[in-house]
């Protein structure tokens, strides 16, 4: 066997293949497949070494709960569930220019100034381009260890020098490339072995890696998910380009909850942690127009009120478009349906938009009723109250179920002025009694066929 031979690697999933083909049978990608140097000891078949032996050690076991390294930013904690763990590695993605790069050197310059040693490593920029960002951030004077360097084996060695860092920042795990592997830098197979050798000098060493990874067109980490199956947490940092919210959101974490959020604010002087999302998302609202409510929805632990705007249109087209920012496209139709088979709404003559202010992206089922009441209010022209919230969810037969958390998102209503609640019947139990006025419905019909009415009054 020869020590290297020519592999055809799936850049989608990083599955090796013998010869070209145009469709990878792993992850059935069309023309994914780029011919690239392999190593033959990872070639199937090939012989291994004899093996060591290792000691079995039992499941009840004590071990203690790693302490966590607060990074300073309290947005960037709550996503990652309270800190830092040491010896894990994060990868962050975002689209190009969201501001990966300055919450990294944001937070590395917070736990520098706590006097933790903190290592910038930028495969991006030179180093006069990070001192830059950093001054326009008035970080200059932090104690962040900078380099501009993408060979893997050379930041090893010199981490690995002296008192070992608590967090190394690796802006981007796509320019890294390392001689352990033969491939060209940038190539699934370069990014997984860059990754694995960093891999190896977290859990060794006790630092905390986090591993920038860019986005590709559709949405996905480029490079091969095998670094995201890898990595303790990927992180993604996600945001509507003419909007100057950020948000953070864990995809995956094992050492964390996935569904909180870290909401930032690009400023000119950085990214600000916005501490009372509701207020900022609901800053702009059109007050006293039909088609837009107020949902009180729930991110992991925390409330957070969005408006939810719809505009339902008489189609010009044989067949209407339904459009969707911020929400997903079946739960639109779903509530369509049950709107049209239980509530007698004629829809199907109409085109429907539906967008979630702010550039939020709302998961929560519990977003139904709140989207349905937009979507009645601009059909009947009927404004709805401007000091009332909605949430609950709709089922296929035309029922509003419960959903959970009812207390917390009554309480952060009520803590931002809003007067009126409109819930799911089956909430009673959890309803605290006070400031709100709530109001039950069982049937989506009621709501709806209220809603009508008092368009009916306005427009009388
Ligand atoms: P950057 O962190 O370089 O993004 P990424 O690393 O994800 O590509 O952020 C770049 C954008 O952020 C750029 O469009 C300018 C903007 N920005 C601000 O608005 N204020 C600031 O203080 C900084 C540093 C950047
Ligand atoms: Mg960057």
């Amino acid at each position: 066997m020869p020590k290297n031979y020519l592999a055809f690697i799936c850049q989608a999933c990083g599955a090796a293949h013998g010869r070209w083909q145009g469709r990878c049978e792993a992850c059935g990608g069309w023309n994914t497949l780029a011919e690239e140097a392999g190593d033959a000891a990872r070639m199937p078949g090939s012989r291994r070494a004899q093996g060591r032996m290792f000691a079995l050690e039992p499941l009840a076991g004590s071990s203690r709960d790693a302490p966590r390294l607060g990074s300073g930013i309290g947005e960037l904690d709550r996503v990652t569930g309270g800190g830092f763990v040491p010896g894990s590695v994060l990868l962050l993605g975002g689209d190009p220019g969201i501001g990966k790069s300055t919450l990294l050197i944001q937070a590395a310059a917070a736990l520098a100034r706590r006097g933790e040693r903190a290592v910038y490593i930028s495969g991006e920029e030179a180093v006069a381009q990070v001192r830059l960002r950093a001054e326009r951030l008035g970080l200059q004077q932090a104690p962040v260890k900078l380099a501009a360097e993408t060979a893997v084996d050379d930041i090893l060695a010199t981490l690995s020098h002296g008192a070992p860092p608590r967090l190394v920042v690796i802006d981007s795990i796509q320019t890294m490339w390392t001689s352990a592997v033969e491939a060209a830098p940038g190539t699934v197979t370069q990014v997984r072995g860059a990754a694995q050798a960093l891999i190896r000098f977290a859990k060794k060493s006790g630092a905390t890696i986090i591993l920038v990874g860019h986005v590709t067109k559709d949405g996905q980490i480029a490079g091969p998910r095998v670094v995201e199956h890898m990595v303790d947490a990927v992180l993604s940092f996600e945001g509507e380009g003419s909007h100057q919210f950020r948000i953070l959101r864990a995809v995956k974490n094992r050492f964390g909850p996935t569904d909180e959020i870290g909401v930032f604010e690009m400023t000119g002087a950085g990214l600000r942690e916005v501490a009372n999302p509701s207020a900022l998302f609901l800053s702009e609202r059109d007050l006293g127009m039909p088609g837009t409510a107020v949902f009180a929805g729930m991110e992991g632990t925390r409330p957070l009120l969005v408006e939810i705007q719809a505009l339902v249109a008489p189609t010009a087209l044989g067949t209407p478009r339904r459009a969707v920012v911020g929400w997903d496209p079946s739960r639109l139709s779903m509530v369509l349906a049950v709107l049209e088979a239980h509530c007698a709404l004629r829809l199907s003559g109409h085109d429907v938009y539906l967008n979630v202010a702010g550039g939020l992206r709302i998961a929560e089922p519990a977003a139904d009723l709140a989207a349905a009441a937009a979507l009645v209010s601009s059909f009947a022209r009927a404004p709805l109250p401007a000091d009332a919230v909605y949430f609950g969810e709709v089922s296929l037969s035309g029922a509003v179920r419960p959903v959970a958390q009812t207390a917390a998102r009554l309480k952060e209503a009520a803590k931002l002025g809003f007067a009126r609640a409109v819930v799911p019947e089956a909430a009673r139990g959890e309803i605290p009694p006070g400031a709100l006025h709530v109001a039950q419905v069982g049937k989506l019909g009621d709501l709806v066929a209220e809603i009508a009415a008092a368009g009916r009054r306005a427009a009388a």
